[in-house]
């Protein structure tokens, strides 16, 4: 099987680093053309630098996705710059909590739901008019294992992923018969900033975070890449509204 594009235009969002930054690399692989989308200047530059050295094509765009107009703009800017958009990863997401559910905040609830879903669905509400206009395309949108089950002192977080699966699959009906495809990504837990700002203090807990996957270690931010274009690819064109849980067994268990 050979992983093939029919669009030429790949959207990354939170692609200034982890998981974001390995998608857009593997777009720009392929010859597509990346927009780089984040709020971190420095790391979106740093990618768009890194995919010019590989001889690819890549923009970066500051976007902060809880900000209506500012997703607006980043698709005005894509538009402008590429002339279209066939592909977007809506994979911007936040984690911050630590505790049980009585002791989250407010702050956390609103900030965790503001990125995670408000965000995912803001990119969404503005990249369907723009597929639909065209014809056709697919959206991939990050969830995580914390979407198909319990993530324990994660409980705001976990809600925010299980509403990443419920826009995706919504939005993957209602736009079926327009040749727009929908999917969601579940990593378990894989080697970014995100995994070692939570488990470096604590070497058992990266332990303790490998033992969790029956593979027995934790995941590589190219096998999430490679799950996602996978999904955008032809290779994928009866595959919508699915989450794919992409996590070395661990919901298996
Ligand atoms: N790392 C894991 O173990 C893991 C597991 C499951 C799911 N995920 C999900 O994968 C996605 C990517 O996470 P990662 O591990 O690569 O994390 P990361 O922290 O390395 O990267 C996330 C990126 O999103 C950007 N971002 C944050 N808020 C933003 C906003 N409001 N607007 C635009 N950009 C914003 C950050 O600047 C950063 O570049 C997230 O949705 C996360 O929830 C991660």
């Amino acid at each position: 099987m050979s992983m093939t594009f029919s669009g030429q235009v790949a959207l990354v969002t939170g692609a200034a680093a982890g998981i974001g930054r390995a998608t857009a690399l593997a777009f720009a692989a392929e010859g597509l053309k990346v927009v780089v989308a984040d709020l971190d200047v420095a790391g979106g530059e740093g990618t768009v630098g890194l995919i010019h050295q590989a001889g690819g094509e890549a923009l970066f765009v500051r976007c902060n996705v809880t900000q209506e107009a500012e997703v607006q703009q980043l698709m005005a800017k894509t538009i402008s710059a590429y002339g279209r958009l066939d592909y977007a990863f809506n994979n911007a997401g936040i984690e911050i909590e630590k505790g049980k559910l009585a002791d989250g905040s407010l702050d956390e609830f609103d900030a965790i739901m503001g990125v995670n879903v408000k965000g995912v669905w803001l990119c969404m509400k503005y990249q369907l008019p723009l597929l639909l206009a065209q014809g056709g395309g697919a959206i991939v949108n990050t969830a995580s294992v914390a979407g198909l089950g319990a993530a324990p002192k994660m409980s705001i977080y976990a809600a925010s992923k299980h509403a990443v699966i419920g826009l995706t699959k919504s939005a993957a009906i209602e736009y079926a018969k327009k040749k727009i495809r929908v999917n969601a990504v579940c990593p378990a837990v894989i080697d970014t900033d995100m995994f070692r700002r939570a488990y470096e203090a604590d070497p058992r807990k990266a332990e303790f975070a490998a033992a969790m996957h029956p593979v027995g270690r934790i995941g590589k931010v190219e096998e999430i890449a490679s799950a996602v274009l996978y999904l955008c690819s032809d290779a994928a064109a009866f595959t919508t509204g699915h989450a794919l849980a992409v996590d070395g067994g661990a919901t298996a268990i």
